[in-house]
């Protein structure tokens, strides 16, 4: 069994598809196992998606995702990595098939309503920062 990160993040909290998100990742067979509500700070924001400093968007992204409480869990099950991001589908959510939850809640690349962990390496990096506890 393997564990991801996943955030719903401001725009979907705002939305109110907190409980589709966790619906549609128990249906899937996933399982929770650890949740909190929270507004990020910079720093915790800059640290979580430090692989894009670079990129011209950054700027962007930190304010988003600073920008509002945020919900952050930590999902298990078999290939949990891989069956969250397939749920998640595309980054842009144009792009997101019908039927995922980018596909069926987003329009705009910077407001896509989720995040999960995207490898092994990045999982367990970012479980360790949001939920330090978990060991
Ligand atoms: P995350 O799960 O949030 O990490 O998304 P991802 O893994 O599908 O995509 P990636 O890690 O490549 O990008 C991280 C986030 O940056 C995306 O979820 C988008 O919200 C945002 N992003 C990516 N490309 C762009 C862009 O061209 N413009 C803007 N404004 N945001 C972007
Ligand atoms: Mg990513």
């Amino acid at each position: 069994s393997e564990r991801t990160l996943v955030l719903v993040k401001p725009d979907g909290v705002r939305r109110g598809v907190v409980g589709d998100v966790i619906s549609r990742l128990e249906r899937k067979g996933l399982a929770v196992v650890a949740m909190e509500l929270r507004t990020l700070s910079r720093e915790t924001a800059e640290d979580h998606y430090a692989e894009h400093r670079e990129r011209p968007f950054f700027g962007e992204l930190v304010d988003f995702i600073t920008g509002g409480p945020l919900v952050a869990l930590v999902a298990e099950g078999p290939r949990a990595i891989e069956a969250f991001r397939a749920l998640a589908g595309a980054t842009d959510p144009v792009k997101a098939a019908p039927g995922t939850i980018r596909g069926d809640h987003a329009l705009e690349i910077g407001e896509n309503v989720v995040h999960g962990s995207d490898s092994p390496e990045s999982a367990a990096r970012e479980i360790k920062l949001f939920f330090p506890e978990l060991g």
